[in-house]
């Protein structure tokens, strides 16, 4: 029998009873997914301490201080129709400390999730990098947050954005944090844009409204005047800007970062994340209906994926580029971080893999905690002048003080180096390291001249001594930064005719969402300097003239490398869907379900009601009913049967039942709507036994792109594995550009 058991996404670690528990007992372990920070003092000494030494503690009920307590559910009275005393300690230090339980929201990636893992290097870097964590085999404990950028904390995670894709390395020599997004480029080239790109993005001021959005006014408004943005808007309106889950995106340093080698010699890089499961999107109306049906669709994604097993992967690659003095590259500037390098030109050489293997046991304290920095260096890695990444490294640190509530956030157990700290900071608020001797200042003689000064040769960070280029102090860029228009036409070009469809409608979407005529004019004038084709699109959508170009438009070699589509990839932690019709008997659905399972991915029983149905020997537990579950849930659907419309299939009781056509084709609406939802945003779809009749009754045939029949559920189930290795049945859409 199918128990349900294996399903993640229960809240704890065993299953609670139906009456309160009145036995005195500690608290329970966390869940077997996840574990807390590793125990290191504030000053980056391991103390070897079990994680539930942080955690709370004993069997009863007590206050901050550890006094035990009788009562939490009345405050202390004159008489019990009396007033309350002001010496109720419990009352006032419980609403006290419930009062401020908020801090403030990060001013951007507000929106995260995150998860433990471990780094692994190949070696391959030895020779550019001396960085210890590059080393082969070496083995760092890292922190990963992926984020939206401009919802708030409770936004949905299915709108279209960017996505963050932070990593703290905690690694032997310090912390190193690469603080990067899952597209390659960025929309201002100066740090100090940054306010006013976040400001247009963010909701309009007056009314507070679109929430993560980017279809509006304000938006659209900057990034059609500042056309150094064209080139990340292009992404964003590409499926890059909606992917259907962390594990699945790549993930970009963006700038080029300075490598040194131990021997003193540098090479420029840009640092790239490479998901072992490809990188795949979701399709718009899919992504709107799940931002409704399941805010936390990532999130769940990404905790339930390494509950189950099914460990996120990513190799860490890097491009290299000689450390030249002009740091140009075949024509491209690598300053420049509206621009990419393709791979055809400079491939992606693996250095590492990062396995993300544990859950967070806290969300306050390890996620929303988390401070990362692109300051946060180790030696063997160094910044380059890129202006972006120059402010960049003013800005993390200086947020960090007002989120984190004073300057000592790098003590937190999420933040703790797992490298000895001798700095000579001292107090401020929440200090958790206890300083010892009389001298924090150099030189001293009273603390014995500790801490000393490292060389080279004793692992100091020393800065790269590179050339800085003479000239004059300007407020100026430098003409290569000029070009907005090549490399989004590249991106446009590198595309298949499906992915240009989805960037065609983002594009027409997003512009008929602004209210301002000019703006929407604007932004064509800006498409027109891309491609005419793209822009007689989207203008059609918008009901206006296609402009002309204001600028020759150039002629790029495109990079096969940007597209998503054709190839093949495994498959774990993929959710299944699998329909049944209870009533007429579940053929199947216990191997299938079973089979899914030990392919490594998640099979979700969909059934008329909730709990056990079948009958005899054959049941199952249902973990969605035709009211609960959406297709969105699902990347594949299996159809076991033709169920009958269940008792709730009226349109008084769930309104995604048509009365008038309801029971016309004798089976449930709601499985019919599922399906036809399935089948138009490309998901593979299979049926045996009676799921055939179910498929033709929502119109779809046997025999269409991405669609199985057959009679055995195991043979369904290969051939939609194969289809969903390719991720969508695209053949399904003939695309017209
Ligand atoms: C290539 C460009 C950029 C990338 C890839 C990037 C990436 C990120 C990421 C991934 C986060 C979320 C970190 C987390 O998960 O906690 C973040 C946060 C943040 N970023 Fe950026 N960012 C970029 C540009 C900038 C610029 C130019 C500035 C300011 C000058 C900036 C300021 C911030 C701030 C203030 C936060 C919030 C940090 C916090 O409160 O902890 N970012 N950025």
């Amino acid at each position: 029998m199918g128990t349900g058991n294996e399903i993640p996404g229960s809240p704890g670690p065993q299953a609670p009873s139906v009456e309160e528990p009145t036995e005195p007992r500690g608290p329970l372990p966390p869940k077997p997914d996840q574990r807390g920070p590793d125990t290191y003092s504030p000053t980056g000494q391991k103390t070897g301490a079990p994680q539930d030494k942080v955690a709370q503690a004993g069997e009863y009920l007590t206050t901050a201080q550890g006094a035990r307590l009788y009562d939490t559910d009345h405050s202390l009275k004159a008489g019990p129709r009396g007033p309350v005393l002001l010496q109720d300690h419990h009352l006032r230090e419980k609403i006290t400390h419930f009062d401020h339980e908020r801090i403030p929201e990060r001013v951007v990636h507000a929106r995260g999730a995150a998860a433990h893992g471990v780094f692994q290097g190949y070696g391959t870097a030895e020779g550019i990098s001396k960085a210890a964590f590059l080393g082969k085999d070496v083995e760092t404990p890292v922190f990963v947050r992926f984020s939206t950028v401009l919802g708030s904390r409770g936004s949905a995670d299915t709108v279209r954005d960017t996505r963050g894709f932070a990593t703290k390395f905690y690694t032997s020599e310090g912390v190193f944090d690469l603080v990067g997004n899952n597209i390659p480029v960025f929309f201002i080239q100066d740090a100090i844009k940054f306010p006013d790109v976040i400001h247009a993005g963010k909701p309009h001021p007056d009314r507070e409204i679109p929430q993560a959005q980017s279809a509006h006014d304000t938006f659209w408004d900057f990034v059609t005047l500042h056309t150094e943005a064209t080139h990340h808007t292009m992404w964003n309106m590409s499926d890059r800007g909606i992917p259907r889950s962390y594990r699945m995106m790549e993930g970009f340093g963006v700038h080029t970062f300075r490598l040194v080698n131990a021997e003193g010699a540098t090479t420029l890089v840009k640092f790239h994340w490479k998901p072992k499961l490809g990188v795949h999107s979701l399709v718009w109306e899919e992504a709107q209906i799940t931002a409704g049906m399941d805010p936390d669709f990532h999130r769940r994604d990404l905790a339930d994926a390494i509950e189950a097993g099914a460990y996120p992967q990513w190799e860490l690659g890097v491009q290299t580029f000689p450390d030249t003095d002009d740091q140009m590259f075949q024509g491209i500037d690598l300053l420049d971080p509206t621009k990419i390098v393709p791979e055809e030109l400079a491939p992606v050489q693996p250095v590492g893999l990062l396995t993300l293997n544990a859950n967070p046991s806290n969300f306050f304290a390890e996620t929303e905690q988390v401070a990362f920095h692109v300051g946060h260096l180790v030696p063997g890695i160094d910044v380059t002048n890129d202006p972006l990444l120059q402010g960049r490294l003013f800005s993390y640190l200086d947020t960090q003080i007002t989120r984190l509530g004073g300057p000592n956030f790098g003590q937190l157990p999420i933040n703790r180096t797992h490298a000895p700290v001798n700095d000579m900071l001292r107090d401020g608020m929440h200090q958790t390291a206890v300083h010892r001797g009389v001298a924090p200042y150099r030189p001293n003689s009273l603390d014995g001249g500790c801490p000393f000064l490292a060389g080279a040769d004793t692992g100091a960070y020393i800065e790269v001594p590179a050339d800085v280029p003479a000239g004059r102090k300007v407020r100026d860029a430098a003409a290569s930064f000029d070009d907005h228009f090549t490399q989004p036409r590249l991106f446009w070009l590198s595309m298949t005719p499906t992915e240009r469809e989805h960037i065609v409608s983002a594009y027409t979407f997003e512009l008929n969402k602004c209210y301002e005529q000019a703006i929407k004019e604007r932004a064509l004038l800006v498409l027109a300097n891309i491609d005419a084709d793209l822009c007689a699109q989207v203008a059609a959508g918008l009901g206006l003239p296609a402009p002309e170009p204001t600028a020759a438009l150039t002629d790029p070699q495109p990079s096969p490398a940007l597209s998503q589509l054709g190839d093949s990839w495994p498959l774990d932690g993929r959710i299944i869907g699998i329909v049944t019709a209870p009533d007429q008997g579940l053929d199947g659905v216990r191997e299938v379900r079973q089979a899914v399972l030990d392919a490594g991915m998640v099979p979700l029983v969909i059934a008329p009601t909730g709990g056990e149905v079948g009958t005899g020997d054959e049941t199952v537990t249902a973990q969605r009913t035709f009211a609960t579950a959406r297709s969105t849930e699902f990347d594949a659907i299996l159809v076991a049967g033709a169920p009958a419309p269940g008792a709730d299939a009226y349109g008084a009781r769930d309104a995604k039942v048509d009365d008038a056509v309801a029971g016309a084709a004798g089976i449930d609406p709601r499985v019919l709507l599922m399906l036809t939802e399935a089948y138009r945003h490309g998901k593979a779809l299979g049926a045996w036994a009676g799921g055939a009749a179910a498929l033709e009754a929502a119109g779809i045939a046997g025999g269409a792109p991405g669609v199985v029949t057959a009679d055995s559920a195991g043979t369904v189930l290969e051939q939609v594995r194969e289809l969903l290795a390719r991720h969508r049945a695209w053949n399904r859409f003939i695309p017209a550009v």
